[in-house]
């Protein structure tokens, strides 16, 4: 069969590895896909957010089966164009990708059907967000309603810094539209745990647990990003909070997207907050996590095109989903000054370096093929994923594989995974 994967980064590359396994597939093209996808797959110079050509083009190719890896294109309703051109997808509808394009809509489905979450309220004016500050308990968060590249979130310690930060949400428009609703939410403490998971619009099958570093700098300082690194399994997400969470937060999540007439096909991605009251949701995600994926596809046995075609299908209670009883760790290896200002364009050395090593990864993120070589093209540019019997040994491995690649203004943390020392 033909598979056709949207988008750019290291998840899709992921993804598309994933896909690449299947001996089901014959051919993988990627929209826009990167240089690193492009050893694996035909990559084609559309944009993700160019709905129309994608359908036109997928139907000329005759794909089979269409993947939609990052948030835009699924909150812009991609999946609804492309099936009203009679293609077949994975991927959550507009009316179901909401569930991570506004976070007042999941903060309120959340309320209405008893899943654990922060205590929040929402406003449509900067005025009555004021006013609600200033009996608030600090600190507290602000969050912009829509999608803003993941750094819609503050946390604020002051009053002061809450106060400017409902300006600049909602009357600069510093995320833009995102910013037209924000929602203010209780301070929560814990471990956080990134739990992806299959949904077939009824059925949720969970995939092994992974943890984020979202701060740029060591020992969580610095400004939140996109993801600087990943570890899978989390050995802080036990089988009791497992069961848990199947119980009062997967299930019923899945159950009440259906009771509200969006079913919910694809990946949910549930960000939780292991609390001292139990578990409860920081968001959800309507997509694999990046660079969660780039540490969780690796150790999935199960074919990807198996699980995705149940998803689209409605048959996922069918499917057994099964790990490696490994670990693997993900070291991002991001450009100096990322994620504000950071250089582009510095040739990369070592790449081939992986090739031909068993339970080594390197993931593109912002990279491209140029006259001189390839070259770093983003923020963040290559996922160092290495596996290993424990997770120990797989830092060991992801850190000794970080020192293959040279490219100027290299930069990486130094802990990531360093919490399961404490485990
Ligand atoms: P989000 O995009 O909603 O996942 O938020 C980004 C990050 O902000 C999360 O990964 C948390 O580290 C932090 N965060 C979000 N909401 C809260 C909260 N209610 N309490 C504490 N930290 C939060
Ligand atoms: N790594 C967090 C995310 O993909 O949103």
């Amino acid at each position: 069969m033909k598979v056709l994967i949207v988008g750019g980064g290291g998840r899709e590359h992921a993804i598309t590895l994933a896909v690449s396994k299947s001996p089901k597939v014959d051919k993988i093209y990627c929209v826009p896909g990167n240089a690193g996808i492009a050893g694996l797959a035909e990559c084609v110079d559309i944009k993700v957010m160019e709905f129309e050509e994608v359908a036109r083009f997928a139907k000329r190719e005759k794909v089979d089966l269409v993947i939609v890896g990052p948030d835009d294109p699924l909150a812009g309703g991609i999946v609804d164009v492309l099936e009203k051109a009679g293609l077949r997808v994975f991927g959550p509808r507009e009316n179901a990708a909401i569930l991570e394009g506004s976070k007042a809509f999941s903060k309120d489905l959340m309320k209405k059907y008893g899943i654990p979450t922060a205590q929040y309220e929402t406003f449509d004016s900067a005025d009555a967000a004021l006013a609600y500050l200033e009996g608030a308990k600090l600190p507290i968060v602000l969050k912009a309603d829509g999608l803003a590249l993941g750094k819609g979130v503050l946390i604020c310690n002051t009053l002061e810094e809450a106060r400017n930060g409902v300006k600049e949400i909602m009357l600069d428009k510093k995320f833009g539209t995102a910013g037209n609703k924000l929602v203010i939410e209780e301070f929560m403490t814990g471990r956080e745990v990134s739990v992806l998971t299959f949904c077939d619009g009824k059925t949720i099958k969970v995939m092994s647990s992974a943890q984020d570093h979202k701060r740029a700098g060591d020992g969580d300082t610095g400004l939140n990003t996109g993801g600087m690194g990943t570890f899978s399994p989390s050995p802080f997400y036990t089988k009791k909070i497992d069961e848990y969470c199947r119980k009062h937060i997967y299930k019923p999540t899945v159950e009440a997207m259906a009771a509200e007439g969006r079913p919910f096909k694809g990946v949910i991605f549930f960000g939780l907050m292991l609390t001292e009251d139990g578990p409860k949701v920081l968001e959800y995600n309507a997509r694999f996590g990046d660079p969660e994926a780039q540490v969780v596809l690796p150790r999935m046995k199960n074919d990807i095109i198996d699980v995705m075609e149940a998803c689209v299908d409605g048959t996922l209670g069918k499917i057994k989903l099964e790990f490696e009883d490994n670990a693997a760790v993900c070291v991002m290896l991001a450009s100096k000054g990322y994620p504000e200002k950071y250089e582009r364009g510095f040739v990369i050395n070592g790449l081939e370096s992986f090739e031909g090593k068993e339970g080594y990864y390197v993931f593109h993120s912002g990279t491209k093929k140029t006259g001189k070589g390839i070259v770093t093209n983003g923020g963040r540019v290559l996922g160092v994923t290495a596996k290993g019997v424990t997770l120990r040994e797989a830092r060991e491995n992801a850190y000794k594989a970080t020192e293959w690649i040279t490219f100027e203004n290299k930069y990486m943390r130094h802990d990531i995974g360093k919490a399961i020392d404490e485990a």
